[in-house]
């Protein structure tokens, strides 16, 4: 049989995390102890008032399709607090509730390109986004971001990578892996240059309620941005619902028009009774997400006075992660990785997250205070 394989597959492979965890779940079923530095989900349960909600769903018989942009109640729950945490003006008709950001961003490539249309993406970054273009025949054309420039986006490098087929650029911000806010400045580097280039942007802003200093800034917000920009977030970092599913993307309506049409034939709508424990997680108290945000904050500061100053070439402001540098201890990536799983220790290695990633690993402080201090004491074994 000859193999039926699509050519779009052909750059796709599985995730460089997925590797570690693998190892990591062998080692622990050898009866090993692991401290899992090496997912980007959160040890936190969802909040109960959250998972009531979608019960009361459930109970009140909340179980069939929805509108192909998601419940009324969810978008205009995403409406308002747009409009509160950003003073952005979105209708109920610019919002669709997408299967996680993951989903988002997938549909603004389906709607979006044609065949050889590029996509401008930083790296290292989270790898969807240098696997998505690809299914749409799109090519994601790598942008290096560097520890000298505070893994902050070079607006010399990107103007270099603009061409006739740049159709979309991906930011995210807060970054995973870096933990790198992007500067208001930088922002409106990249603003000034979609707008004379002519492409969109697809920000993400999953951790955007994890911001340790400095300020978070949707690109959005900025001059001559809202009509092209597309605003990805999602609820599975800040309420912990990773397993849930669920997310929005937010553009102007001609935007919006062209990924529903992508979004009604790949999952028609998102799941009925998660959209309204969405609604109930806007529309109730956010003490849940400062009592996150305040654990995280205590954790990020105690590995910042745990882990050598070396290692840490820019302090990571936001999201829950740290990159940090191996090479002054003498290691390429998997060598630190792989010292630090003997120690009991998962972390994942750089070049997973695509270019500029070499001579960097990723730790991700989604564990307790407790598994931090032995996570940190290896560190300072292996590392220095
Ligand atoms: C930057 C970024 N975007 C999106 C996602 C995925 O989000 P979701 O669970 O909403 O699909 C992640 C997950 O780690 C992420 O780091």
């Amino acid at each position: 049989m000859k193999d039926f394989t699509s050519s779009a597959l052909e750059h796709i492979g599985f995730s460089g995390i997925r590797a570690v965890f693998d190892k990591a779940n062998q080692l622990e079923s050898e009866g090993k102890k692991v401290v899992h530095l090496e997912l980007g989900r959160l040890d936190f349960d969802t909040p109960r008032h959250i998972k009531d909600a979608a019960k009361k769903a459930l109970d009140e018989g909340l179980v069939h399709y929805t509108p192909n942009l998601g419940l009324p109640v969810f978008r205009e729950a995403v409406k308002n607090h747009l409009q509160r945490q950003l003073g952005l003006n979105y209708s109920d008709k610019e919002i669709i509730a997408t299967m996680g950001a993951t989903q988002g961003a997938l549909l603004a490539m389906g709607a979006f390109l044609d065949q050889g249309d590029e996509v401008i993406v930083p790296t290292p970054t989270f790898v969807s986004y240098l696997n998505a273009p690809r299914f749409f025949g799109g090519i994601p054309v790598p942008l290096e971001m560097k520890a000298g420039e505070g893994f902050q986006i070079n607006l010399e490098e990107l103007e270099k990578k603009i061409t006739p087929r740049t159709k979309i650029m991906v930011i995210i911000s807060p970054h995973n892996p870096t933990g790198t806010v992007l500067s208001r400045e930088t922002l409106e580097g990249v603003a000034d240059l979609a707008r004379r280039h002519d492409f969109l942007v697809l920000s993400d802003e999953v951790y955007d309620q994890m911001v340790f200093e400095g300020e978070h800034v949707s690109i959005s917000t900025l001059p001559g941005m809202w009509e092209r920009a597309i605003l990805a977030n999602s609820f599975s970092k800040t309420y912990s619902m990773t397993g849930w599913r669920l997310g929005y993307i937010a553009a102007p309506q001609n935007l919006i028009g062209s990924m529903v049409r992508v979004h009604q034939y790949v999952v028609g709508s998102s799941t009925s009774f998660v959209q309204a424990a969405g609604a109930a997680a806007l529309n109730q108290s956010q003490d849940c997400v400062r009592e996150m945000a305040s654990t995280l904050a205590e954790r990020r500061k105690f590995l910042l006075n745990n882990i050598s100053s070396k290692l840490v070439p820019v302090k990571p402001d936001g999201a829950f992660y740290f990159f940090l540098d191996v090479r002054p201890a003498g290691y390429t990536s998997q060598e630190a990785v792989n010292r630090l799983l003997d120690e009991g220790v998962a972390t994942v290695p750089g070049p997973a997250f695509g270019a500029g990633g070499e001579g960097f690993i990723r730790l991700a402080y989604a564990t307790t205070l407790e598994e931090l201090e032995y996570a940190a004491e290896k560190i300072g074994k292996v590392l220095g």
